[in-house]
Formats: C-alpha cells, structure tokens, sequence
C-alpha cells in the first residue's frame, strides 16, 4: 500500500493556512495544523472529516519554547510537506511590535523548521511562506550585501535581526538605512533563511526542497478586503512550492511558480 503523505501547516486556522491545509487534505495529505485555539482546532477537524477529510489540530503557538517539539511529536511517522505560514502584522512602530513581530514570523518560523528538518522524508518540501515587503533591491547596498552576497547562516541571521532590534531599543526608530517594518526585516530574515538551509541540505540524500514563497497581497485578516488577489489565488502560489518536482529548484523565492525578486 502506498504511505499516506503528511503536511505540517502552521497557522492552519484561517486565512491562506486554512484554505492550503483543505487543498493537501484533499489531496489525500494527512494535515496536521497549528490552532492556537483548541476549541476551534477540534471543530476544524470534525469540519474536514465530514469531507471525509484528514486533519488533526495542534494546539501551539510557534513562539512558545516547545513548539518545534511539540509539532515534530505530532507527526511520528515523519513528515513530506512543511508549510511554515503563521506570521502577524501590526499597525505601529515601536518595541513591543518589533518584539511580538519578531518572535512569530522570525524566531518562531525558523526554530519550526529547526524542529522539523529531522523528521522529513525523502522528497521533503519546506515551503517558507514570505512576502514581496521582504525586497532586498530596496535596501541599502551595505544592508543587501549582509543578508544576500554574506549569506549568513542561523548565527549571522540573527546577529542581523538583533542589531535592528537593539537599534530599536535604543532610539525608538530603525538603525540607519533599514526598513521601519519589523515585518519587512522578519521576512527578510525568512528569505535569507531559506537560502541558508536550502544550502545546509543541499546534499541530503533525502533530496529535500526549501524555498520561499510569496501569496501576493491577498483578501485575508492580514491582506484586508481591499487586497486584489483572492485567498485561491494566494493558496496556490503556495502550494507550487509543496510540489516541487524531484531536482526542482531550491533556495528560491516565488510567486506563482515563477521566480520573484529577493
Ligand atoms: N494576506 C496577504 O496579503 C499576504 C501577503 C504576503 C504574505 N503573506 C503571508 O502569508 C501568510 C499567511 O497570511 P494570512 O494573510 O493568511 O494571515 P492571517 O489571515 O492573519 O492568518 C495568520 C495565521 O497565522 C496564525 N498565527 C499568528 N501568530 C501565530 C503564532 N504565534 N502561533 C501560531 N499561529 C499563529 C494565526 O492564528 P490565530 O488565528 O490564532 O491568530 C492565523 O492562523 C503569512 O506568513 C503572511 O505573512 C500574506
């Protein structure tokens, strides 16, 4: 008998998580999905089932200490697909945003794929779900060069991420020459990210696939009502990174299958 497929969805509850997760559910995937909530992530899975679909909620917030761990003990057989979505924006500018920023779309969507990395399969697909904000051609050439042409590892991302949060601290404003967006810098340091481990396991007999991906702006809590692509639209520019073909790129970025600009 063919092994069933396994999805990792973080972020599974609305939104372009939501509709991802039902879209492998439905292709036979068994999802298993962050929801912070557990009353919803119980009425979701009775939800799917009654489509006679596969889907098991997690309670977790990717930026608590044992998320990783906690996911990774949620799917013991191991994984094939590992779509890295949750991430918050906020309105403003100060600490406490760049800190609650920080901690969900950076800290917590690298230390998930950390946790997760083991356990994929052979043919494993980590899709980092990123933004076109995270536009390196915009920042200072200085600034460029140390997350793309330096390209750091773990360390070096987060050595980045910190001297933009310190700047912070100190001022109350960005250090010079860097975005006033937590969110651009976390999906700047998702991308570089994504190079580094595409790199890491560029060798992995497992001929695992890491790339980013960018929905575009899209009609969900985040995106708004006024955003001009529908949440179908955003959900398979994700998805084409979850079918990557065996030798298919990696260390990419995005958008509708076609490659989009760092
Ligand atoms: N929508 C757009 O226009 C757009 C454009 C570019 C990129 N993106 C990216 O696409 C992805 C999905 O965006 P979306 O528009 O679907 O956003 P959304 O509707 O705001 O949904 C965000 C999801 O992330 C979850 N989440 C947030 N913080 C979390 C945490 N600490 N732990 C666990 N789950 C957490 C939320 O759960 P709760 O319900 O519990 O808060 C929710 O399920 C994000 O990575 C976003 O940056 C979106």
């Amino acid at each position: 008998m063919e092994r069933r497929h396994v999805a990792v969805v973080t972020g599974a509850n609305r939104g372009l998580g939501r509709a991802v997760a039902k879209a492998l559910a439905e292709r036979g995937y068994r999802v298993v999905g962050t929801v912070r909530d557990p009353a919803t992530g119980a009425a979701m899975r009775d939800r799917f089932a009654a489509d006679g679909l596969s889907f098991d909620a997690v309670a977790v917030d990717v930026t608590a200490p044992d998320a990783g761990a906690r996911l990774a003990a949620a799917v013991p057989e191991g994984l094939d697909v590992l779509v890295n979505n949750a991430a918050v924006t906020f309105d403003g500018f100060d600490l406490g945003v760049v800190d609650r920023t920080l901690a969900a779309n950076w800290y917590g969507a690298a230390a998930v794929v950390e946790a997760l990395l083991p356990a994929l399969r052979e043919g494993g697909r980590v899709v980092n779900v990123s933004s076109g904000m995270a536009d390196e051609a915009s920042l200072p050439a200085a600034l460029r060069a140390h997350f793309h042409d330096a390209a750091p590892e773990r360390a070096g991302i987060d050595a980045l991420v910190s001297a933009f949060r310190d700047g912070v601290a100190a001022s109350g404003e960005p250090p010079e020459g860097w975005p006033r967006s937590a969110y651009r810098v976390s999906k700047l340091a998702l991308n570089a990210f994504t190079r580094h481990v595409a790199r890491a396991v560029a060798d992995d007999p497992r001929g695992l696939r890491v790339n980013a991906v960018c929905p575009g702006w899209c009609r969900t809590g985040m995106g708004g009502p006024a955003a001009p692509r529908s949440v179908a639209q955003g959900t398979a520019s994700i998805l084409w990174g979850t079918e990557v073909p065996v030798g298919g790129p990696s260390g990419g970025f995005f958008r509708d299958g076609r490659a989009a600009q760092w």
